[in-house]
């Protein structure tokens, strides 16, 4: 990966065996602090502790409850001031063992404890290992909305160990199936058809690979997200509007699967793409298990996709399919976006 620093992010099984070699590859630390949440760290975290012992690392850990919940300010709060009090300098490194809750949190710590401090992303998700871990996004939620404080940062190295997506409840797993599919909507017809045919059983190492490559090309071209970038978001805008309404009890990959589905049948209805691109879109995110509809009604969700950080003054910048593998930025002045939603739902 190439952005503003360039990181490998390796990808197989049995990596973390060796993880504690590749933290010496990548930074100079004498100490690790390990972060990880209350599902991951009693699966992975002695296995990691015990990799970064042989290697001659001091560790440390930090290990909060699961959940969408702790990627807040307390929880951050917490994890800078354990670091300052661990005494970890610029020259040490944290490891983000989980899912995208984990890793964003890490990120942001990384890229604000002492202005600055190495991190490596090690994703236990599929959602985390195509799309959190790698390109640098890193936030926290606040009261008033997802991911509103954050960073851009970069880690040193990515490591992804498929052996430890095995132990994720399907459900979850399903979850990082739509971000798959939606890197097929934008720019990979083979992918989306490799989807298409396998379903659940898709080729992990080869998909969660070529997700990787996908995303790398767009931070390269577009790290902080004002053009290209923007692409990633679709199915986002009302994706969030629908986990908002939820209060945060439909996941993320579930809404992303519903905001895809009703950009689709918009798209399709103004004939910006035809009624067989709509009708694979759906149709793939219904053979993964995922929602492709909501109970909640147009107004609500306008209502909360209004408070999504892509809105630019009275614009927001839909991501509208044209054919599969193919999507356009479709900027829609705010007092469209409701008759966008509606034709949709
Ligand atoms: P998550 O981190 O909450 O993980 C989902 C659940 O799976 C958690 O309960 C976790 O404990 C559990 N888990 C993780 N790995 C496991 C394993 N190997 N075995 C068993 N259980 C395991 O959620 P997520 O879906 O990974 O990530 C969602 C978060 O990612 C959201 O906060 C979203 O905003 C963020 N995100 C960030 C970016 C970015 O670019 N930074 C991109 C997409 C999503
Ligand atoms: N997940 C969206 C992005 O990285 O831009």
């Amino acid at each position: 990966m190439d952005a503003s620093r360039s990181y490998e992010v390796l990808i197989g099984r049995g990596l973390l065996a060796g993880l504690g070699q590749e933290v010496r590859r990548v930074c100079k630390a004498e100490k690790v602090a390990i972060v990880s949440d209350s599902n991951v760290w009693p699966l992975y975290g002695e296995a990691v502790k015990a990799s970064l012992g042989r290697a001659g690392l001091e560790v440390v850990r930090f290990v909060f409850p699961a959940g969408e919940e702790s990627k807040n300010g307390t929880v951050f709060l917490g994890l800078v001031d354990f670091l300052a009090r661990e005494q970890m300098t610029r020259s040490d490194c944290l490891v983000a063992l989980g899912g995208g809750v984990v890793g964003d949190l890490t990120g942001f710590a990384s890229a604000t404890y002492l202005r600055g401090i190495a991190c490596v992303q090690v994703p236990t998700t599929l959602l985390a290992a195509v799309d959190s871990s790698v390109g640098g996004k890193t936030a926290i939620d606040l009261p008033a909305g997802k991911n509103l404080c954050g960073a851009f940062c970069q880690p040193r190295l990515v490591v992804c160990d498929l052996d430890t997506l095995d132990t994720l409840p399907e459900d979850i797993f399903r979850d990082g199936c739509a971000e798959v599919i939606k890197y097929g909507i934008l720019y990979d017809e083979g992918l989306f058809r490799h989807l298409e045919e396998h379903r659940l059983r898709f080729d992990r190492e080869a998909v969660v690979a070529r997700c990787v490559e996908l995303k790398r090309d767009v931070v390269m071209e577009d790290e902080f997200d004002t053009g290209a970038r923007m692409k990633l978001n679709l199915g986002h805008t009302v994706g969030h509007g629908v986990e908002a309404q939820s209060r945060f009890t439909v996941s993320h990959g579930k809404a992303v699967a519903i905001g895809m589905a009703i950009v689709a049948r918009t798209a399709a209805g103004r004939g910006i793409c035809q009624p067989e691109v709509r009708d694979r879109i759906v149709g793939i995110l219904e053979r993964f298990g995922l929602p492709v509809g909501t109970a909640f009604g147009t107004d609500a969700l306008y209502r909360s996709a209004l408070s999504d950080k892509k809105r630019s003054g009275g614009r927001v910048d839909l991501i509208v399919p044209e054919r599969i593998g193919s999507c356009k930025i479709l900027p829609t002045p705010v007092g469209e976006l409701r008759t966008f939603i509606e034709e949709g739902l």
